[in-house]
């Protein structure tokens, strides 16, 4: 998704300062890129591609105390330069940048068209600079002009601009993040913290409908009517290291080596190992009679394991895709909690669905990795899940992270004695996790199953959820089909599919019912032929059946997935890799998505 980076007050650094900040947020997904710099006048330079173009194309002497920046991902018109933002005004004297979609900028371009601005590109963005610049026009200060264009438009959006003889960025948002970055003696504006990151930690997170002017090392806010609001400034907890690569050929793979430290980041003063009890802050006070999860992609494949954790601690729950309960939501009670898991707490079907949860008036949860992010701003509650910046676009160790979370959540709703041995597990997960890391053979089996035709992957109760992000890990970094199916569900159909080209991941922890079954499964897979890889502790006599063995320590069962998913994670990646695909940027997707 598009991205936002602004400066003011960095002198002569400014062009530099916004290059860095694009470079920072190219892991949202983007596909153009450009930037304005304000003096006596505005420069714009963009480009369609990547970050590198523009920077080729740029002129070095581009030079201003003031500007802004973009990463585009095409929503109105294709990847061209044209409609790479920034966007202007017929005068060139106003420059603005845009997440987000103007519901009704047709009708706006009708009517500014036919009082005779020129546009230039098919974007919906593009009204935006007309309208500041009727409304300079008519006599209004560049303040009242930007507000007054704003309350003309329709949609989700945040929005920066720049203007000739100005030093200050004008900036507000709905439905789209933005957040002022509080320097020293400069100010700075980002769609994304990290983009700043490197100069400041001190942050404004802003809210939909208010507006922000920046000017050197000052900041204001103000609402629509141009009332100044009150506004606190928060530190981030992340520091610019989090988000450099640090000798990792790929975020990918250095984040899925962060998952120990990750885990002990999102326990620490939150369990205690000697009495079994979990104590969240976040959770303080906080009863449900049952639970409904809201979450898209990786995060809901968190969300079905912890509505089945849930329900082996006797609260009714149950997992939505966010998408689907946006427009469709579940019966609700008064006693109904509902939690949307979001790493980026940004994704825009689950906030629709949180605000549909809201709307029916019941309690919210937001679980989620970015500390300021709408969902925790909108939601009653957050329970941060204390990842750390991921960049990477594939989630990895925010999935351990939340499955974790779910854990605490589970333990603190069901009110129990028994969660003694789940939280020695989970103090013995970041542990486990680096054994895994340090002796996982995923990479020989990459090896070994590159060329397939596509992969299966198979889990019976919590080891399902990890089955179907196995999968997705699978199919979002190596372009190659891959699908999670509960074991039993196979020869319901897709065993149709299973030849001695398709390998199939059974991953089967323990002795019980569910890993027989699994094995037997297992076996109708091996009678067809397909090489079968078991990820496996060893337990049950799945290895007996596999073609290729991915060890596991052994733990509580609950808690297996995670390792069981590191082993997978690890596979993607290598495929992924041995594949030559661009794995912390792959094809049409985004980290972060801000459209429904
Ligand atoms: O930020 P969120 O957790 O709400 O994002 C939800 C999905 O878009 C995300 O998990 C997506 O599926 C990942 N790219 C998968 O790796």
């Amino acid at each position: 998704m598009c991205g936002i980076i602004g400066c003011t007050g960095r002198e002569t650094e400014t062009l530099d300062v916004l290059l860095h900040g694009l470079d920072t947020l190219e892991y949202r997904g983007y596909d153009s890129a450009g930037v304005a710099l304000a003096n006596g006048t505005v420069e714009v330079c963009k480009r369609e591609g990547e970050i590198d173009r523009l920077r080729a194309a740029v002129d070095p002497a581009m030079d201003g105390p003031v500007g802004i920046g973009h990463t585009r991902w095409s929503t109105h018109g294709p990847p061209t330069d044209e409609n790479a933002h920034p966007h202007t005004d017929c005068t060139g004297d106003v420059a603005v940048v845009h997440n987000g979609i103007i519901e009704n900028y047709d009708e706006l371009k009708a009517e500014l068209t036919a009082a005779g601005h020129e546009f230039e590109s098919d974007t919906d963005t593009e009204v935006v600079p007309h309208l500041v610049e009727d409304a300079l026009a008519d006599g209004l200060s560049r303040d009242e002009a930007f507000r007054s264009a704003v309350a003309r438009i329709e949609g989700s959006y945040a929005l920066a601009a720049v203007f000739a003889g100005s030093e200050a960025i004008l900036a507000t948002r709905e439905g789209s993040p933005l957040v002022v970055g509080v320097g020293d003696d400069a100010a700075y504006l980002a769609s994304d913290v990290p983009a700043f990151l490197e100069y400041t930690d001190r942050v404004v997170y802003l809210d939909d409908g208010e507006f922000a002017r920046l000017e050197s090392g000052s900041w204001t806010v103000t609402d629509a009517e141009g009332r100044l609001l009150e506004k606190s400034i928060s530190q981030v907890e992340w520091d610019a290291e989090e988000t450099a690569k640090s000798g990792y050929d790929h975020y990918m793979l250095k984040e899925i080596h962060e998952q120990p430290r990750a885990l002990r980041k999102c326990l620490r003063g939150r369990v205690d190992e000697l009495t079994g009890t979990v104590d969240v802050e976040a959770l303080e006070g906080l009863t449900a009679e049952s639970v409904q999860f809201v979450a898209c992609g990786t995060s809901y494949h968190a969300a079905l394991y912890g509505a089945q954790r849930l329900q082996a601690a006797g609260v009714p729950a149950q997992a939505f895709l966010a998408s689907e309960y946006a427009t469709a939501p579940a019966p609700v009670s008064e006693g109904t909690l509902v939690v949307g898991v979001t790493q980026s707490g940004e994704t825009a079907d689950t906030l629709a669905a949180l605000r549909r949860a809201q709307a029916r008036g019941v309690e919210t949860l937001a679980m989620t990795n970015v500390v300021g992010s709408t969902a925790a701003r909108d939601c009653d509650r957050t329970l941060l899940i204390r990842a750390g910046p991921e960049i990477g676009v594939a989630a990895t160790k925010t999935f351990s992270s939340q499955v974790v979370a779910c854990n605490l959540l589970s333990a603190t709703l069901a009110d129990r004695g028994d969660s003694r041995e789940i939280v020695q597990a989970l103090r013995d997960l970041p542990g486990q996790i680096q054994e895994v890391l340090d002796s996982s053979r995923a990479e020989a089996v990459a090896e070994r199953f590159v060329d397939s035709d596509g992969y299966f992957f198979i889990g019976r109760g919590h080891q399902h959820p990890v089955a179907l992000e196995g999968a997705l890990k699978m199919k979002e970094i190596t372009y190659k089909h891959a699908e999670g199916f509960p074991a039993g569900e196979l020869k319901h159909g897709p065993l149709a599919l299973v030849t001695a080209r398709t390998p199939v991941f059974a991953i089967v922890t323990g002795t019980d019912e569910e890993a027989t079954k699994t094995v037997g499964n297992v076996k109708e897979v091996e009678a067809r032929d397909a090489p079968v890889v078991a990820v496996t502790d060893g337990a049950s006599t799945v290895d007996r059946y596999a073609d290729a063995v991915l060890e596991l320590p052994e733990t509580e069962p609950c808690v297996a997935p995670v390792l069981a998913n590191v082993q997978l994670q690890l596979v993607a990646y290598h495929v992924a890799n041995k594949l030559g695909r661009s794995i912390d940027k792959p094809r049409n997707l985004a980290k972060s998505v801000t459209v429904e």
